[in-house]
Formats: structure tokens, sequence, C-alpha cells
């Protein structure tokens, strides 16, 4: 479903060229949970935003149903992003929206009228046990109830593709079985995940 050919991304600074992914190629099957490992800066982040082309690789291909997504239009790119979902490792969640607020815009801009905005968006963070927090604006949540909401926000939509940028690394014991093990059948239209 999704197959990454020889993908180079390099960063340019005041040092010279740095490249954080280079030459990286793989392929991931519809319907599994795939994970890369490695050191702190091995690049595992970069390689997970070339998917979706939050960074776009300098060079090689990105597949996804065998449509490169290099060659698509912005508009082309918005639309097939619908189909990918991202747990972000630093949450990326939008200070002046609460945490229900937070869910439901990702669901608006999946074309979700209202009334079923509303509905998943309490229905997700009832999985994350934060129902509570609906109405709590990030910067009164902790670290872990802040992911928790990212990863609410990330199921909401039913992504076929949720890439998981260390989705759990500040969720502790308590809830992290719980939410884990609800993802597959709570997303029972995701076809394929990638996670580290
Ligand atoms: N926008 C950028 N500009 C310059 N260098 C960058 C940029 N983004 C990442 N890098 C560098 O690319 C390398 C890989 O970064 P990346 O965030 O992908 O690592 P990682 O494997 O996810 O690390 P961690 O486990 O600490 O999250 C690092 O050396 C980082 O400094
Ligand atoms: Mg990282």
């Amino acid at each position: 479903m999704i197959e990454i050919q020889n993908v180079t991304t390099s960063f340019d600074s005041p040092t010279g060229r740095f490249t954080a992914v280079d030459d990286v190629s793989l392929h991931i099957q519809r319907g599994t949970i795939q994970g890369i490992i490695g050191f702190s800066g091995a690049g595992k982040s970069t390689l997970l935003r070339n998917i979706n082309l939050l960074e776009r690789p300098m060079a090689g291909r990105v597949l996804m149903d065998g449509v490169d997504l290099l060659t698509l239009s912005d508009a082309e790119l918005r639309t097939k992003r619908h189909d990918i979902g991202m747990i972000f490792q630093h949450f990326n969640l939008l200070n002046n929206l609460t945490a229900q607020e937070n869910v439901e815009l990702s669901l608006k801009f999946a074309g979700i009228g209202k009334a079923e905005r509303r509905r998943r968006a309490a229905e997700t963070l009832e999985i994350v046990d934060l129902s509570d927090k609906a109405r709590t604006y990030p910067a009164k949540l902790s670290g872990g109830q802040k992911q928790r909401v990212a990863i609410a926000r990330a199921l909401a939509t039913e992504p076929k593709v949720l890439l998981c940028d260390e989705p759990t690394s500040a969720v502790d014991r308590g809830p992290r079985p719980r939410s884990c093990s609800t993802w597959p059948t709570l997303t029972p239209n995701s076809a394929s995940r990638l996670w580290w």
C-alpha cells in the first residue's frame, strides 16, 4: 500500500548540508503495523514526515496505492492527506482550542458535518479517557493528556493510514494499554498503520 523508493532528505545548515534520510526504501502492506527503530537523531521523524510530504524528499518516490504523492498538485495532495492521519511527536495541538475543539477541527478539515464532529470527538476523547477534559485548553493539560488528545484527533477521522511518531511516549501506564488496545476496533477502516 505504501512504497518508499530511494528517498533522500537533506537539510542545509550554516555548517553545510546534512542528510537525515539517506536512500531509504521500504514497502508497507495494507493491514499491517510496522515500526522503525533508531537512535535519537537517526531520521525517524523525518522519514515519517516524508510519507505525508510534510517534509518533501529531495530524491526518491513515495507511492500510496500506486500513486506517487510527489507528482500530485497541492489540491490533490490535500485530498489524499484525508486518508493519512498523524500523531505528532510534539502533539501539535492548537492552544486556543479546547481538547474537544482540537479533535473537531481535524474532522472539519475532513468535511464532516457539525453534529457528527461533536459525536465523534466526544467518542474518541472517551476512548483515551479524557471525557472530563473535553473543555480544557492544552495549557492546562499534562504532557500525557496532550498526547492523548493528539491520539484522539488522529483516530477520529478514521484514516486509512495512521503515522505515529512515538505516539505514547508521554502517556503513563494507566491509560496506555486501554487506548492502544482499542485503536484497531475504533478505526475499522484503517488499512495500514506505521509507527515508532
Ligand atoms: N528542519 C530541519 N532542519 C535541519 N535539520 C533537521 C531538521 N529536521 C531534522 N533535522 C536533523 O535531522 C536529523 C534527524 O532528525 P529526526 O527528527 O528525524 O530524528 P529522530 O530519529 O526522529 O530523533 P528522535 O528519536 O530524537 O525523535 C537530526 O540530526 C536533526 O537535527
Ligand atoms: Mg523523532
